[in-house]
């Protein structure tokens, strides 16, 4: 690709980080498991929304996106007005830590790309408290930096700054709670 001529290239690079995009977001939706019509999803940190929308196309589903910035969120519910989805695919400007969702109320979430922005434990206690009993997270592309997602031991001896960012693999889980 970078060998192209110069006139074409940008465009080609742009196509082919839009496949990978969508190839990633396809395989992020096989990992949710088996989602019903009648399921509910979380895209915590949903940016523009895209995932979202294939996710809501694919199950027919209810999709709530969250993001903290009032100009995707704008932009995403736009898109899904443009095409009728609005009943079940709506994004709202929330903070994925302190969503108000209501307690087990969500099948499924996934976070791409947002975990190193925040408190993991807090998140973690978020999502805990939002899934219902075997409930599934998906994390891919999955960052942390050391001062919100280093263990306490790590943080205690830990010099590097705090915009210091790691990634890991693609990774799913999905959780249960016990009967109270
Ligand atoms: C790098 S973008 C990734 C967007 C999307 N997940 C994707 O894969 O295209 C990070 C997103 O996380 C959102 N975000 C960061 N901190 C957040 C928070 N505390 N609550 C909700 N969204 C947050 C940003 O607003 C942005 O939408």
């Amino acid at each position: 690709m970078l060998e192209q001529p110069e006139a074409t290239r940008d465009d080609a690079i742009i196509r082919e980080l839009h496949r990978l995009e969508h190839a990633q977001a396809e395989h992020l939706l096989k990992k949710l498991g088996p989602i019903k019509p009648e399921s509910r999803l979380l895209d915590a940190g949903s940016g523009r929304g895209g995932t979202s929308l294939m996710a809501h196309e694919r199950f027919k589903c209810q999709v709530d996106g969250v993001s903290i910035s009032e100009y995707q969120v704008g932009f995403a519910n736009e898109q899904a007005a443009k095409r009728g989805y609005t009943d079940k695919l709506k994004y709202h400007f929330r903070n994925m830590l302190d969503t108000g969702f209501e307690t087990g109320s969500i099948d499924a979430i996934w976070t791409n790309e947002t975990t190193m922005y925040v408190d993991l434990y807090k998140l973690y206690g978020e999502f805990s408290r939002l899934l219902k009993d075997g409930g599934r997270y998906v994390c891919i592309t999955g960052c942390y930096n050391d001062i919100t997602g280093a263990t306490p031991s790590t943080s205690a001896t830990s010099t590097r700054a705090a915009s210091t960012s790691r990634r890991w693999r693609p990774t799913t889980s999905s959780r249960s709670r016990s009967p109270t």
